[in-house]
């Protein structure tokens, strides 16, 4: 499978596809970690423009399968991983791996030496298991519900 799985860069096109795979991934996996009021604060998009406009803001990437968006990610220039969503039918395959595999290879290529996150209940064990170290936990507020997540962090060594 891992094989199969495409990284493409982001395309403004792309916009809806991260918006489904944003908000399935959210009610259909985190649901799993967060109350049903929570999901329901998280799992929003207001303004698709303004998405749109963030999405293309920073170097971005969309992971194929069969030529079916089912997953993205992202990388601010101060080494930001902002996002890290996977289509619920699409778990387990080893998509969200790839898809940090292009945000580290992005981050050498920009000199970026420490990469950070603030990863869900949901996806702490997917960035420890890659390596990242959790810095701290945190509860933060989103729609009036308040969200514990994990601030995490990865050193890459030998980069200038
Ligand atoms: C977290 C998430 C992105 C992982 O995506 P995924 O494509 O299923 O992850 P992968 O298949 O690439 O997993 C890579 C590795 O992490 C491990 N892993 C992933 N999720 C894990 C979990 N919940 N517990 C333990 N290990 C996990 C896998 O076993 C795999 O290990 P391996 O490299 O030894 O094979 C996905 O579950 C998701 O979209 N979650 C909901 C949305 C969310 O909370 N996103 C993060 C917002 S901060």
């Amino acid at each position: 499978m891992k094989n199969s799985i495409l990284i493409r860069p982001y395309r403004p096109a792309d916009s809806d596809a991260t918006i489904e795979i944003f908000l399935r991934a959210i009610r259909e996996v985190s649901s799993k970690d967060y109350s049903p009021e929570q999901i329901d604060a998280w799992a929003q998009v207001e303004d698709a423009a303004k998405w749109a406009e963030r999405r293309i803001s920073r170097p971005g990437w969309i992971a194929e399968i069969d030529g079916k968006s089912v997953g993205f990610s992202d990388l601010t220039p101060d080494g930001c991983l902002d996002m890290m969503f996977v289509h619920p039918a699409f778990q387990g395959l080893g998509v969200a791996g790839r898809l940090l595999t292009r945000v580290e290879e992005e981050a050498e290529a920009l000199g970026i030496d420490r990469i950070y996150t603030h990863a869900s209940l949901t996806a702490q064990p997917f960035f420890e298991r890659k390596g990242f170290r959790i810095l701290t936990r945190q509860t933060v507020e989103r729609r009036g519900q308040r969200f514990d997540n994990f601030v995490m962090e990865k050193f890459y060594s030998g980069r200038s």
